[in-house]
């Protein structure tokens, strides 16, 4: 449906996957966790005089100025700083950006653990350069996480097929399906490329958690996935949502969106009062009143 990289989805041997979260806000945490730990890992291997407190003092993540406040969340729940990196003017991060302060971080003695970017901003709905950032990424390994809580239900649409430009180099990736999807709060989907990255960093053991399948099942045990141990039956109703409006239904919803959003902004366009502020990007159109700040303020207020 959203014509992902096969090494995402079921349909191959694996390590790869898809799970469902409650939120993006635990995407990305889990995201973070899971990169964390890996990093924490391989600079033990790689450093055995290091202690693992001074190792993990030097951990740095990097992301966006313009991406999610859930991002920043991520990282205090983590204890591992984000930096947020300017945006370039369109409000994009290219890897020049990334590549610069992780060139910088190292010499610095500071060990680069996870890049978040973000397809389709709260603010404006930007895409980041997920291509470029890969590349860097790749460079220096660094997990790259991908945040589309809202864009990536477009993913369904062939128009909007650049939107995948870059996915199969990414570590990770989040979509809201109770946004663009029309199922109900709370359902936000999470892919990994290497699931077992997350299921090792998350794994405990206790004797009431055995059972008799352990280890024999190709079926995930989606608890060492996630935060909670028990988990929701989310997949019923994003099944049912499916089922009743069919893919064709919610491509066609997506569209609507876009075309209800295209038309609001030729009426801004052709209003002398009005201006837009950033391209309009899927559903989202940016616009302010003419002059001062103060205009829009009250707009915003009598709205
Ligand atoms: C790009 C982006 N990321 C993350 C979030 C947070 O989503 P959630 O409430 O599912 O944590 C939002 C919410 O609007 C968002 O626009």
């Amino acid at each position: 449906f959203l014509k992902l990289p096969s090494h995402f989805l079921h349909e191959t041997e694996g390590p790869g996957g898809g799970v469902i979260q409650g939120s993006a806000s635990e995407a990305v945490l889990v995201a973070v966790l899971a990169a964390r730990e890996q990093a924490v890992r391989r600079e033990r291997e790689l450093h055995p005089e290091m202690s693992e407190s001074d190792i993990r003092g030097k951990l740095i993540a990097y992301s966006s100025d313009q991406s999610n406040s859930c991002i920043e969340k991520a990282g205090v729940l983590a204890a591992m700083p984000v930096k947020l990196l300017p945006a370039s003017e369109d409000l994009v991060l290219r890897g020049p950006a990334l590549r610069s302060a992780i060139e910088r971080d190292v010499a610095a003695g500071y060990i680069p653990v996870i890049c978040i970017a973000t397809l389709g901003t709260t603010g404006t709905c930007a895409y980041d350069d997920i291509e470029s950032l890969a590349g860097v990424c790749e460079e220096h390994g660094v997990w790259l996480h991908v945040d589309a809580a809202y864009a990536g239900g477009a993913l369904a649409l062939d128009e909007c097929a650049e939107l995948r430009r870059g996915l199969d180099r990414v570590d990770s990736l989040n979509f809201n399906l109770h946004k663009f999807m029309l199922v109900n709060f709370d359902c936000a989907a999470m892919w990994l490329r290497d699931a077992n990255k997350v299921v090792d960093s998350f794994d405990v053991d206790r004797i009431y958690l055995k059972h008799k399948y352990e280890g024999h099942t190709p079926i995930p045990d989606f608890r060492h996935w996630q935060i909670p141990l028990g988990r929701r039956f989310r997949a019923l109703k994003v099944w049912i949502t499916f089922r009743t409006l069919g893919a064709e239904g919610l491509r066609a919803h997506v569209r609507k969106h876009i075309e209800l959003a295209t038309q609001f902004e030729s009426l801004v366009k052709s209003d002398a009062r009005f201006e837009l502020i950033a391209p309009r990007a899927l559903g989202l159109v940016c616009f302010r009143a003419k002059g001062d700040n103060e205009i829009t303020s009250q707009l915003l207020q009598r709205l």
